[in-house]
């Protein structure tokens, strides 16, 4: 049996990252290939509970008031989380020659934690190195958008706020975001510029795929 491929949709809220992976598989499955989307936080036990802090549903009773978790607790709930996701869901769905397509992965851990904790080096380092187990993706496609776009589509689609949700730390996201390929030296990883259209993006989006399938 051969493999399925592991592919990644990275990029700020508001990127398209939920948009494009429904595309792209939709995209794949009608030639036929099998595939399944999942994301992260994954909807495993961890990705729930994740999905609670983000929400404000989850708090620490901290002196001044409820508050959400640190960065810190933060960045090893995702990798907990992540080690889950791919022991339960992805790999499986590899082995049985599935393509998998990830709304986010450890990127997103590396962007998010590593610039609510300082974005020094340390810190950087730190959250790579526990995220050091989990599997390889093929392809991570990210969708880089300019921040003042980012901004609109998310103020379009939700009436809740999250603990991300905040225009200085998103624009400080997106910079994060275009550089990000300095943390992964050793993977295949593109950007798109996601601002425009969707379906110029999808079209891009389709052709990296493509390309990783020696088809283009
Ligand atoms: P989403 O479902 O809108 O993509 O929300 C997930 C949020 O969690 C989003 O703001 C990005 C953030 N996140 C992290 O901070 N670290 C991570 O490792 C992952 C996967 C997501």
């Amino acid at each position: 049996m051969i493999e399925g491929l592991f592919i990644v949709l990275e990029g700020v809220d508001g990127a398209g990252t939920t948009t494009h992976t429904r595309l792209l598989a939709d995209a794949l499955r009608a030639r036929g290939l099998p595939i399944t989307t999942t994301r992260e936080p994954s909807d495993g036990p961890v990705g729930v509970m994740i999905r609670q802090i983000l929400s404000g549903r989850l708090v620490v009773p901290g002196i001044s008031g409820p508050r959400p978790s640190s960065w810190s607790t933060m960045a090893l709930l995702f990798a907990a989380d992540r080690l889950d996701h791919v022991e339960a869901t992805i790999t499986p769905n590899l082995m049985d020659g599935v393509t998998v397509i990830s709304d986010r992965y450890v990127h997103s851990s590396v962007a998010y934690q590593s610039v609510t904790g300082g974005g020094d080096a340390d810190t950087i380092a730190w959250v790579r190195a526990i995220n050091q187990h989990a599997r390889r993706p093929d392809l991570t496609i990210v969708l880089d958008v300019e921040p003042a776009e980012a901004e609109r589509r998310r103020a379009a689609r939700s009436v809740t706020r999250e603990i991300y949700d905040d225009a200085e730390l998103q624009a400080q996201l997106g910079a994060f975001y275009r550089a990000i390929d300095e943390h992964f030296p050793d993977e295949r990883l593109v950007h798109v510029d996601a601002t425009r259209p969707v379906e110029d993006v999808a079209r891009d989006v389709a052709h990296h795929v493509a390309v990783l399938r020696g088809e283009a």
